[in-house]
């Protein structure tokens, strides 16, 4: 007979004041590379195959509360008012989980950077035969984290918070990363009987583990990496899981192929895809949602987002490109050129000091320095489509929506308004008038007049 997965459901604390971030913003809002720490959490709990998610927040925390109902429905929120301890903030969760028969899994909104190889390990010390589980690591200083107690045959006999630890027990370095599970029927029954008789008045998650022993529950502790584990409660730790997550992306980016000459000055955001044969420059920065094709070449100082970047494209230095940039095989985008909304396809050139946005540009075209679509009137944007083989001239304003036909040019300095067709030359200038000697003679008048005045 084939053993059939026990359910698994997640809920995670997101109730805490955040207070150290000094922000406006729920501090499960900020960002590590790009994306919310909540939402690495949630994806976290998503890979673990959970079916239930309940995401516990405050009432202070309106924004986050928001998102998680846009995001996972008015079911999967529960609201934790007041917040009285990591041990009630699950226990309210007991509602939204009315029903679900299986094993659940705590995680901490604030904790964005676990594995899924790390936390799957509580639920396989579970599915082992454990009725509590419990994420630990080895810390270089121990803190105020929760200690872990174990006998020696390695069973957890209990969690220790600091305040409330004796000399010896601060002296273990085997610490409570927060994460936890057990089955949803046993956790609710230990939280139950969890009480707030302790230093802090609260009721702690922690005290689950003494309660279950002494019910003659086997315990463990499963264990993760320090830095997988940290928490963020101020920008400076904010800061520290950016950077550890940075370090491990350009560590798998290069051992995927990517060469990069200055890695710590690459910043990837979390969904960033880069195929082997990419080179990327120093003081490179990605926002979300780009792709990176084989033998394409960033060159210093770009910021990307939004873009797909086929092969053989040479973006750079200081190019800029945003949302919906979708840079064919070949095309070279030089300084100071920004793109968005722009379709170019294979062999195109921009390479100086020009904006593309809400455009489609032909095959080979060349888009002379200085040019810039005109597309916003100040209440709508407006389409500019650009065919194959044109040549802009270099400081063509192109006023959208307009048109230019395949093979057609611009003169230099025009602005177009309307249409070109195929194979046209368009310009716009007043003629060009020459007046011989006007400048020497200038010269020498404004010369004379200056040294008189001096006298
Ligand atoms: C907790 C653990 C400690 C562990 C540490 C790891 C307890 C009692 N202690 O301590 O053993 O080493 O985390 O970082 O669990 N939260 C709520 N509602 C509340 C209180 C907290 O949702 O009423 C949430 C917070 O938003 C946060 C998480 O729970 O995401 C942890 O809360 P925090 O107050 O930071 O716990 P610690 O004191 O750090
Ligand atoms: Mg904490």
């Amino acid at each position: 007979m084939t053993k059939t997965k026990t359910k698994r459901a997640a809920v995670i604390l997101a109730a805490g004041q955040g207070t150290r971030m000094k922000s406006s913003l729920s501090k499960v809002l900020h960002k590590v590379a790009g994306r919310a720490m909540l939402d690495w959490v949630i994806d976290l709990a998503k890979n673990l195959d959970c079916e239930k998610i309940i995401v516990v927040t405050g009432a202070h925390n309106q924004d986050a509360t928001a998102k998680v109902i846009a995001q996972l429905g008015e079911a999967a929120h529960a609201l934790q008012d007041p917040p009285l301890g990591t041990g009630h903030a699950v226990l309210c969760a007991k509602t939204a989980l009315a029903g679900f028969d299986g094993n659940v899994i705590v995680l901490y909104a604030d904790t964005p950077l676990i594995t899924h190889e790390t936390a799957s390990l509580a639920f396989q010390a579970l599915e082992n035969g454990a009725s509590v589980a419990v994420l630990g690591f080895e810390a270089k200083e121990a803190g105020s984290y929760g200690r872990l107690i174990e006998n020696q045959n390695c069973d957890l006999l209990e969690i220790i918070e600091a305040k409330e630890a004796s000399a010896d027990q601060l002296a273990i370095n085997l610490c409570n990363s927060g994460v936890m599970a057990a089955n949803s029927a046993n956790l609710f029954a230990h939280l139950d009987n969890v009480t707030d008789d302790n230093a802090k008045g609260e009721y702690y998650l922690t005290d689950v583990v003494g309660l279950a022993v002494k019910a003659g529950q086997k315990c463990v502790a499963v264990r993760g990496s320090e830095t997988e584990v940290l928490g963020v409660n101020s920008r400076i730790e904010l800061s520290v899981a950016e950077q550890v997550w940075q370090q491990k992306r350009r560590e798998e980016a290069m051992l995927a192929g990517v060469t990069l000459f200055a890695p710590e000055t690459v910043f990837f955001a979390f969904d960033t895809l880069i195929e082997n044969d990419v080179i990327i420059e120093p003081n490179v920065v990605f926002g979300p949602g780009v792709t990176i094709a084989s033998g394409a070449h960033i060159k210093a100082f770009s910021h990307i987002e939004g873009a797909n970047i086929a092969s053989g494209a040479i973006i750079g230095p200081f190019a800029r490109l945003r949302a919906g940039s979708e840079i064919g095989e070949g095309v070279h985008i030089g300084n100071f050129v920004e793109t968005k909304n722009a379709k170019l396809a294979n062999g195109v050139k921009a390479n100086h000091l020009t904006y593309l946005g809400d455009v489609t540009i032909g095959k080979n075209t060349n888009i002379g320095a200085g040019t810039i679509t005109c597309n916003y009137d100040g209440y709508f944007k407006y389409q500019t489509k650009i065919g194959e083989g044109v040549l802009i001239g270099s400081d063509t304003m192109l006023v959208a929506p307009v048109s230019i036909g395949d093979f057609a040019m611009t003169g230099s300095g025009s602005t177009i308004t309307k249409d070109v067709p195929n194979g046209a030359l368009s310009l716009e200038r007043g003629p060009q008038k020459t007046i011989e000697n006007w400048a020497t003679k200038f010269h020498e008048k404004s010369a004379k007049a200056k040294a008189e005045a001096r006298k």
